[in-house]
């Protein structure tokens, strides 16, 4: 049996953990628990949960550990789409083929929903009962959670994201800003899991961060990509909106090349975990073959 085979179930099991943990819609503040439950439930592809529990294969952790840091990591990545799509951000009325946030909603309501969401992230991993158990373990999570999403993370990519718009980035500065939007957020995905073993190694993590750290780069590349070759023109798309992209300040051929060559580096980075690492193959090989 493959990874491939055993995804529904982890998908399954991820939608049921997120709903686990998501306020009532009933219970009010109603509009803010809609905003929440709307942003996060309905869609997404689950990277970052599937990465969390193939990371989890590798080393034999059971997935009912897995399952507050999978639900963790979803909630900081929903949190960070709302404020991606927010006017004053991309600017975006779609996410996911149906009304961004605060176009389903309003801005006000939206903004609430992120902030919401974000310290759901770390109630959840700190209440976690089969982490509670290792107050030690817990606490190392959370802070690798916090740095996934700070200065060194999300906050501080957006930022050169943002200034991008206005300055002309070099290769290595572009990857550099992809690395903290999104590159941080998958190599938690990854060290969360990781951390969850009892026997993980220093070598080991540090295989894997270089593993997270090329995935991440590679996967906003490759969304780059599906972005600038969206057939017609779009009138959210980056190039209308002057982002900083791989394609568009680099060209295609040069974007496609640079995700093989770090895919290349991520897998090789994770050969000598050997077939325990086939999960985590397979997650590197399928991200970089999405087409939405
Ligand atoms: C979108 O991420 C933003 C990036 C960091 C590229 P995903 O493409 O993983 O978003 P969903 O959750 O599947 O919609
Ligand atoms: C990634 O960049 C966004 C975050 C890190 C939150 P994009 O702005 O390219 O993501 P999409 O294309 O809107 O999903
Ligand atoms: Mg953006
Ligand atoms: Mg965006
Ligand atoms: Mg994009």
């Amino acid at each position: 049996m493959s990874f491939a085979d055993r995804i529904p179930a982890y998908l399954e099991r991820t939608e049921q953990a997120l709903e686990r943990a998501l306020p009532d819609a009933a219970r009010p503040p109603q509009r803010l628990h809609a905003a929440m439950r709307y942003a996060v439930l309905g869609g997404g592809k689950r990277l970052r949960p599937l990465l969390v529990y193939a990371t989890g294969e590798a080393f034999a952790v059971p997935p009912d550990r897995l399952d507050a840091p999978a639900v963790a990591i979803e909630l900081m990545h929903a949190f960070s789409l709302i404020h991606d799509d927010l006017p004053a951000m991309d600017d975006d009325d779609l996410r996911r083929g149906r009304p961004s946030t605060h176009r389903a909603f309003d801005e006000a309501t939206a903004i609430l929903a992120a902030d919401a969401l974000q310290p759901l992230a770390f109630e959840v991993l700190a209440t976690a009962l089969p982490l509670a158990a290792e107050p030690a373990t817990q606490l190392r999570l959370v802070a690798l959670l916090s740095e996934s999403c700070g200065p060194n993370g999300i906050a501080g990519g957006q930022a050169l994201d943002m200034e991008a718009e206005r300055r002309q980035l070099d290769p290595a500065e572009l990857e550099h800003m992809f690395r903290l939007k999104t590159g941080r957020l998958l190599r938690a995905s990854v060290l969360l899991a990781a951390h969850c073993s009892p026997q993980i190694t220093d070598a080991q993590l540090h295989r894997l961060e270089v593993f997270a750290d090329a995935l991440g780069i590679a996967y906003q590349i490759r969304d780059d990509i599906l972005d600038f070759t969206l057939p017609g023109q779009d009138l959210n798309s980056d190039a209308v909106k002057a982002k900083a992209t791989y394609p568009g300040l680099f060209g295609l051929a040069r974007a496609q090349a640079r995700t093989d060559q770090l895919l290349d580096i991520a897998i090789d980075a994770i050969s000598d975990l050997g077939a325990s690492a086939g999960a985590l193959r397979w997650m590197a090989r399928h991200t970089m073959l999405r087409s939405e």
